[in-house]
C-alpha cells in the first residue's frame, strides 16, 4: 500500500505518529519558507506542511507540485497550536509535517476546478468525466447510490430472495420505448433486441420455481431523453410467486421505509403508512398520475358549475363533454397582470387554449376578466368552493379532461415551485393503484395496455375484459415519490388463455404474439404460479433522496442529452469490415448524418 492512512482519517490522538499518505493535490499555498498542502483522497482533506528545516529535500521536491498532481508524502502527525484548529475539517486538528515526498503522477491544468464548486458545462463535465467524479459532490451521490443497493441487497437476502442475473442479448421485451438492437454476426439479417426490462425473464424464473428473485438490472430504452430518463438505467427488479398486490407493494413499502431511515435520517417521510390514491383520485386532486402529495394546491372540479354560469368558455368546453377545473394559488393574490400571463404562456404548452383568473387582492378587491359574466351566486360558488380568501389567485382551465388535467397538474407544480412548498426534506411518497386496464387508441383501433401486457386485470373485473374493456381495471401499482414515478408493477397474467385474449384487445396478431411470446405462453402450459412484481427506477430514487433534479448526477458515466457517451465518443461509425462481418450496408440519411457528427464535438 502507499498509504497507512486516509486523508479524512488524522484526529489529534494520532499526534507525534509517523504516517505515509498518498492523494491528490486539492491546494497548494506557499507561505514565504513554509509550504502547506491540503492532500485529499476520497476519504477527506489533510493538510500538509513542509519546512526546509526540517526536510530540505522534501520542501524542495514540493516546490513544482500543483493542484491534482498525486503525490505520497512520509511525515509525522502534529497536533495544531489551538489557534490554527480548522473546525470545518474533520482533520481539522491536526496537519503532517513532511519528511519524504514521492511525485507519483503530474496532472495537466484541470479542465474546471475541483476544489470549488463551480457552474461548469455539463457537457464538460462528462466529457472530464473522470475529473468531475473528484468533486464532493459526486462522491457522495455515488457513495449514496452504493448504500441504497447495499440495503435493498441485505434486505431481499434477508427476505430469502435470490438475485439472478439475466440476459442482456436477448429479444423484444416491449416496456413502451424502442428496442435496442444488437445485429448478429452468424446469424445474417438477425438480431438481438436488449432488454427494456428483466420482465419476461423474472417470469420465466417464477415459472422455473425460484419463487422470491430479485436482480440489481440494467434496462435499455430508446426513447426521448429527459432528465429523468437515460437510455439505459438501472431498475432494483423483483418477482414473487403466490403473492397478490398488498404483499409486493407492503415489502417494497417495508424495504423503502427502513432504507430511508438508515441511508438518509435527516429526510422525513410525509405519510406512514403510505396514501393509496387511486388513478382517479390522483388525476382528480392532482393532475397527474405521478403526484407531489408534499403541498396543497389541489384541483377543483367546477364542471358542474359550468352550463349556464354565463362564460361561454366554460359552457362550451363542458357541452363538448369536457371539464371546468380551477386551482387556488394561495397567496398569489398579488400577481401583475405580467406574472399571470406567463403562467398563461406556461399553460399553452400543454395545449391550454388559456387560463381564466379571478383574482382577490390582498386589499379585498376582486380583478378578473371573467367575473363579470358570472351571476353573484355562481361567483361565490366557485370561490367557496375553492376555499378562496383575499390574496389568493384563482386559476381555471376548461377543456377536454386529458388537457385539463395535463395542463393544472403541470401548473400545480409550477407554482409550487415559485412558492417554494418543495421541501427536499420531506419524501412525499405514496401509491397509485386501479389503473385503467388499457387506453382506446383511436387511430390504430385497439387498446393499448396503461402498464404492459403481461398485467392481469383486477380478477373482479376479469369478466368484463371482452365485454366492456374500458370498465375494466388492471391490477398495477406504481410508486411515485415527491413528483417522480419511482416504482412500477402488477400482478401478472398466469394463464395462457387470459394472456392470449389480451394479446388479441392490444391487437396483437396470433402469429406476430406466438413469434414474440410463445415461449411465454408455452411456458405457461407446464404449471405457471400465481405471480406478481415489481420494478423501481434505482437511479431517479438516488437523485431525489441526493436531492439531485437530473438522473445523470447520479450515474458515474451516464449519456448526455443527445443520448451521446461524450468522454468516449459514443456512439461511433464503425470500420466497413466490421459492418460487412455484420451483414450490415449503411442507407444513412445525408444531412442527419453531418448534423450528428457536428454534435460529436
Ligand atoms: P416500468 O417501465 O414502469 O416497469 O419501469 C420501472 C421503473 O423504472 C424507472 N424507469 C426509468 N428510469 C430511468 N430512465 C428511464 N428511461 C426509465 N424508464 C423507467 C422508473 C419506473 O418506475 N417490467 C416493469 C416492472 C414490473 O412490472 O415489474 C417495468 O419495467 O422509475
Ligand atoms: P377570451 O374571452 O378568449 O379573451 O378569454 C377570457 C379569459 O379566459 C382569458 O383570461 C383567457 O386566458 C381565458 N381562457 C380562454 N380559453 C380558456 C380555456 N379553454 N380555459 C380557461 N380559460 C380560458
Amino acid at each position: 500500500m502507499h498509504k497507512t492512512h486516509t486523508c479524512g482519517e488524522l484526529r489529534a490522538s494520532h499526534d507525534g505518529i509517523e504516517v505515509t499518505m498518498a492523494g491528490w493535490v486539492n491546494r497548494r499555498r506557499d507561505h514565504g519558507e513554509l509550504i502547506f498542502i491540503d492532500l485529499r483522497d476520497r476519504f477527506g482533506l489533510v493538510q500538509l506542511v513542509a519546512d526546509p528545516e526540517i526536510s530540505p529535500e522534501a520542501h524542495a521536491a514540493l516546490k513544482p507540485v500543483r493542484n491534482e498532481w498525486v503525490v505520497k508524502v512520509v511525515g509525522v502527525v502534529r497536533k495544531r497550536p489551538v489557534d490554527m484548529v480548522n473546525p470545518d475539517l474533520s482533520t481539522g486538528e491536526i496537519e503532517v509535517e513532511v519528511r519524504e515526498v514521492t511525485i507519483l503522477n503530474p496532472a495537466k491544468t484541470p479542465p474546471f476546478l475541483i476544489n470549488k464548486e463551480e457552474e461548469v458545462d455539463e457537457n464538460v463535465r462528462l466529457k472530464y468525466r473522470y475529473m468531475d467524479l473528484r468533486r464532493p459532490r459526486m462522491a457522495a451521490n455515488l457513495k449514496l447510490r452504493h448504500k441504497v443497493v447495499k440495503f435493498i441487497r441485505d434486505y431481499l437476502d434477508e427476505q430469502d430472495f435470490l438475485e439472478v442475473e439475466t440476459p442482456i442479448l436477448f429479444k423484444t421485451t416491449p416496456e413502451g420505448a424502442r428496442d435496442y438492437l444488437v445485429p448478429s454476426r452468424v446469424h445474417p439479417g438477425m438480431v438481438y433486441a436488449l432488454p427494456q426490462s428483466p420482465q419476461q425473464l423474472k417470469q420465466m424464473l417464477m415459472v422455473g420455481g425460484i419463487e422470491r428473485y430479485f436482480q440489481i438490472a440494467r434496462c435499455f430504452r430508446d426513447e426521448d431523453q429527459r432528465g429523468d430518463r437515460q437510455p439505459e438505467f438501472t431498475q432494483l427488479d423483483l418477482e414473487m410467486s403466490f403473492v397478490e398486490r398488498d404483499d409486493v407493494m407492503g415489502l417494497l413499502e417495508d424495504m423503502y421505509t427502513k432504507m430511508v431511515a438508515e441511508v438518509v435520517p435527516d429526510k422525513k417521510v410525509l405519510q406512514t403508512p403510505w396514501p393509496r390514491l387511486t388513478y382517479t383520485e390522483a388525476l382528480d386532486r392532482f393532475g397527474k398520475d405521478n403526484p407531489d402529495i408534499r403541498y396543497g394546491l389541489e384541483l377543483v372540479d367546477l364542471t358542474d358549475l359550468a352550463p349556464g354560469c354565463g362564460f361561454g368558455v366554460f359552457e362550451g368546453a363542458v357541452e363538448k363533454g369536457g371539464h371546468v377545473r380551477g386551482i387556488n394559488a394561495k397567496g398569489l393574490g398579488n400577481y401583475s397582470r405580467k406574472q399571470i400571463d406567463a403562467l398563461t404562456d406556461y399553460v399553452k404548452q400543454f395545449k391550454a387554449k388559456g387560463l381564466a383568473y379571478i383574482i382577490r387582492t390582498p386589499e379585498g378587491e376582486m380583478r378578473s376578466p371573467i367575473a363579470k359574466f358570472f351571476s353573484e351566486e355562481t361567483l361565490a360558488m366557485i370561490q367557496e368552493r375553492m376555499g378562496a380568501e383575499d390574496g389568493d389567485l384563482l386559476l381555471f382551465v376548461a377543456d377536454k379532461a386529458e388537457i385539463v388535467y395535463e395542463s393544472l397538474g403541470r401548473l400545480r407544480v409550477h407554482l409550487a415551485g415559485e412558492l417554494g412548498l418543495e421541501d427536499p426534506d420531506v419524501l412525499g411518497f405514496c401509491w397509485v393503484i386501479d389503473f385503467p386496464f388499457g387506453f382506446w387508441d383511436e387511430e390504430e383501433q385497439r387498446w393499448d395496455p396503461s402498464h404492459h401486457l403481461f398485467t392481469s386485470p383486477l380478477p373482479e373485473d376479469l369478466h368484463l375484459l371482452e365485454s366492456d374493456t374500458a370498465k375494466v381495471r388492471g391490477t398495477q401499482y406504481d410508486l411515485v415519490l415527491n413528483n417522480n414515478e419511482v416504482a412500477g408493477g402488477s400482478i401478472r397474467i398466469h394463464d395462457q388463455e387470459v394472456q392470449a385474449k389480451v394479446f388479441k384487445l392490444i391487437g396483437l396478431d396470433e402469429d406476430v404474439a406466438a413469434e414474440r411470446f410463445g415461449h411465454m405462453l408455452e411456458a405457461f402450459q407446464y404449471g405457471a404460479p400465481p405471480h406478481g412484481g415489481i420494478a423501481s427506477g434505482i437511479d431517479r430514487l438516488v437523485m431525489i433522496l441526493a436531492d439531485e433534479d437530473n438522473i445523470r448526477e447520479v450515474i458515474a458515466f451516464p449519456k448526455n442529452q443527445n443520448a451521446r457517451d461524450v468522454m468516449a465518443d459514443a456512439p461511433t461509425l464503425v470500420e466497413e469490415a466490421q459492418l460487412e462481418a455484420l451483414h450490415i450496408q449503411l442507407n444513412l440519411p445525408e444531412v442527419e448524418e453531418e448534423k450528428d457528427m457536428l454534435d460529436l464535438h
